[in-house]
C-alpha cells in the first residue's frame, strides 16, 4: 500500500524501486520514447549496476528519478518512483525536495561541469552543510577538510582553497563523490563517474566509491556503458537496449550464464587476454532511433537469433527458471526464447 510519507524502513520495502517509468522527448522532429516500462529495484548497502550501450534511455531514466529531467522536451508519462515505498512522482513539493536533496545525491560524468567554476571546492563542500545543516560556517569549512580527506584528496587543508579546474580529472571526480556523501544519503546515483578518465583512475575513483558506498551503507546505482568496471562492484546488473530492460540478474550469474542475446552479445565484446589477437565481436549493426523503435523486439534487427514472432510480438521481462523448475531469484529477461537461451 503507497503512503504519502517515506514508510520507516521495511524489510520487504526496497530503498528505490523504479515500476514501469516512461518517459518521452517530444520534439519538433516527433517523439522520442526514451524510457518504456522501466522496471527494477535497490535495496539497503546494495549495488545495481544499470548497463547499456550509448542512447539506451540510462541517464534520462536517472534523471526521472532525480527529478532533474529536462522538461520540455522530456516527460514522465507513466511509472512510479517509489522511495521507501513512497512514490515521489505524486508526492508533494516539499517532500520531493526533503528526499532527492538529502536523501538522494547523484555523481555525474563531467564533474567539471557539475562544480561551479567560480567557488572554490571547500566553498562547495561547505555550502551543502550551512544551508541543509545549517552549520556554523567555521564548522562548515571543518567538515569540507574532513570529507576531502575522506575522498582520500592529498593535502586537503590546502587544497580546499583551490578551484574545480585547479584539480585533475580523477581529483574533481573525488570532490563530486564527497559532494554526494555530505549529507550521508540513503541512496546514490552515479552516472558514468569514471567514463571521461584514464583507465588507471578509473579503477583507484571506482575502487573508492565502492567502498564508501559500503561504509556509509547506500544503495549504489552504477550507469555504466562499460561491461568491464561492473564485475567486481555490483551485486546485481540491469541490461537496458531501446529505453526498456532486457534482462536483470546478480551478477555472477549473467556473467557465466547470459538468458539474453543482447547480453551475451556484450560479454562477447569484452576483450579478454585469452583472446588476444583474435578481432573484437562486438554487438553487430546500431542501437535503433528512439523515434523509430522497430516493433517487436527492438533488439530483433541485430539479433542472431532471430525468428518470426520477435518481429510481431514485443517480449516482456519475465522471471526465469531453473532446471528444477524453480524461480531463480532476481533473474528477468525480455526474449521469447529465454529459456533456450538461459541453457544454451
Ligand atoms: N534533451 C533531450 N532532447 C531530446 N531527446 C533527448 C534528450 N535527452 C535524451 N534524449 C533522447 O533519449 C535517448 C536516451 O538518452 P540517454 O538516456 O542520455 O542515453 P544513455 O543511455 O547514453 O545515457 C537519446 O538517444 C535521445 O533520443
Ligand atoms: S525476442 Fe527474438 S529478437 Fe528479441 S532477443 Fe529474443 S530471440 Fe532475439
Ligand atoms: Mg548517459
Amino acid at each position: 500500500m503507497a503512503t504519502m510519507s517515506p514508510a520507516p524502513a521495511e524489510p520487504d520495502v526496497p530503498l528505490l524501486e523504479v515500476r514501469d517509468l516512461e518517459v518521452e522527448f517530444r520534439t519538433r522532429d516527433g517523439v522520442a520514447k526514451a524510457v518504456d516500462r522501466v522496471s527494477f529495484s535497490v535495496g539497503a548497502g546494495e549495488t545495481l549496476a544499470v548497463l547499456g550501450e550509448s542512447g539506451s534511455g540510462k541517464s534520462v531514466t536517472a534523471q526521472a528519478v532525480m527529478g532533474i529531467l529536462d522538461s520540455p522536451p522530456g516527460f514522465v508519462t507513466g511509472g512510479q518512483v517509489l522511495f521507501r515505498g513512497a512514490d515521489l512522482l505524486t508526492a508533494g513539493a516539499e517532500e520531493r525536495r526533503r528526499v532527492r536533496g538529502a536523501r538522494m545525491a547523484m555523481i555525474f560524468q563531467d564533474a567539471l561541469s557539475a562544480l561551479n567554476p567560480v567557488l572554490t571546492v571547500g566553498a562547495q563542500l561547505a555550502e551543502m552543510f550551512r544551508v541543509h545543516e545549517g552549520r556554523s560556517r567555521k564548522e562548515s569549512r571543518a567538515k569540507a577538510v574532513e570529507l576531502m580527506e575522506r575522498v582520500r584528496i592529498p593535502a586537503a587543508r590546502t587544497r580546499v582553497n583551490d578551484y574545480p579546474h585547479q584539480f585533475s580529472g580523477g581529483m574533481r571526480q573525488r570532490i563530486m563523490i564527497a559532494m554526494a556523501l555530505a549529507l550521508e544519503p540513503d541512496l546514490i546515483i552515479a552516472d558514468e563517474p569514471t567514463t571521461a578518465l584514464d583507465v588507471t583512475v578509473q579503477a583507484q575513483v571506482m575502487d573508492l566509491l565502492a567502498e564508501l558506498q559500503r561504509e556509509y551503507r547506500m544503495g549504489l546505482v552504477l550507469i555504466t556503458h562499460d561491461l568491464g568496471v561492473v564485475a567486481d562492484v555490483a551485486d546485481r546488473i540491469a541490461v537496458m537496449y531501446a529505453g526498456r530492460i532486457m534482462e536483470t540478474a546478480p551478477v555472477h550469474d549473467l556473467y557465466k550464464n547470459p538468458a539474453h542475446p543482447y547480453t551475451r552479445g556484450l560479454l562477447d565484446s569484452i576483450p579478454r587476454l585469452d583472446r588476444k589477437g583474435h578481432e573484437l565481436y562486438a554487438v553487430k549493426g546500431l542501437p535503433p532511433n528512439l523515434m523509430a523503435i522497430p516493433p517487436g523486439c527492438p533488439f530483433h534487427p541485430r539479433c542472431p537469433r532471430v525468428r518470426d514472432i520477435c518481429l510481431a510480438d514485443r517480449p516482456e521481462p519475465a522471471p526465469l527458471t531453473g532446471a528444477d523448475g524453480r524461480e531463480l531469484p532476481g533473474r528477468t529477461s525480455a526474449c521469447h526464447f529465454r529459456k533456450d537461451e538461459l541453457h544454451a
